[in-house]
């Protein structure tokens, strides 16, 4: 069965139709900048040209960066404020003429890795960090996700984790890899006293660079990069379509 996934972004809208058999993306990816202000209108004619762009009538799964709840947004750290309340399931769902699904972005992205990637048949605790302009968390036991953890807003350092420790402060903030791992081992260390889990798969567009900060962190978790890399999103986007029972 082939879904259009749509991975939504704080800096970049990605598309792709996806084979949801095989988790394979099926074409062409499409990238857009994600507009400014990033509210329900301008994010609406983003979602119907990608659809009109691929000539696309079918399912659509998004990955939306915000907690979401019966279709409702219920956040919007990174997200113009007007998105809170909105039914971005309806809005989608009319301005496509599509059937649509929407889940958390980190929680797609983790479903893709928990079903095609680094977390296949892992029992016991896994929790996956995605890391870009927010820090992305998504928890699953025995396979099975609780979604809308949230978990890049637990206060660390006095601020809010995702201000502190997300691959978008490395870049604000000038910070060497080996200073970025720093603060982002000490998150990975808050998670692992909370949630004691038996993996940490780390993914978004840092993920690729694993190598790089990886040889800096220090907890006791095994620790692995998504192994779909920054396409998990736009993999999991269309996945949740089939796996939707949150
Ligand atoms: C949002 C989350 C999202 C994360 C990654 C955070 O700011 O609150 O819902 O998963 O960014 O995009």
């Amino acid at each position: 069965m082939k879904v259009l996934g749509i991975d939504i972004g704080g800096s970049a809208i990605k598309a792709a139709l996806i084979d949801t058999l095989t988790g394979e993306i099926v074409g062409d990816r499409l990238r857009i900048v994600t507009p400014s202000p990033a509210t329900p209108e301008t994010f609406t004619r983003v979602i119907s040209g990608i659809r009109r762009q691929l000539n696309w009538q079918g399912p659509i799964g998004c990955g939306f960066p915000a907690a979401i709840r019966q279709g409702q947004v219920m956040t919007a750290a990174n997200i113009n404020a007007s998105w809170i309340g909105t039914n971005v399931v309806t809005l989608f769902n009319t301005a496509t003429g599509c059937p649509v699904t929407v889940v958390n972005d980190a929680d797609a992205a983790g479903l893709a890795e928990i079903l095609f990637g680094s977390g296949q048949n892992c029992s016991g605790t896994t929790l996956m960090i995605t890391t870009g302009t927010g820090l992305g968390s998504a928890l699953f036991h025995n396979g099975n996700l609780v979604p809308n953890t949230e978990l890049g807003h637990l206060r660390l350092a006095d601020q809010v984790a995702e201000d502190y420790a997300s691959a978008a402060v490395k870049t604000r903030e000038g910070l060497s890899y080996q200073e970025w791992a720093g603060r982002f081992n000490l998150y990975l260390q808050r998670l692992e006293e909370l949630f004691w889990p038996d993996l940490f798969i780390i993914g978004g567009e840092i993920s690729k660079e694993h190598l790089q900060f990886f040889p800096y962190l220090s907890v006791a978790t095994k620790v692995v990069p998504a192994k779909l890399f920054n396409d998990a999103g736009i993999i999991g986007a269309a996945l949740s379509v089939r796996q939707h029972t949150f």
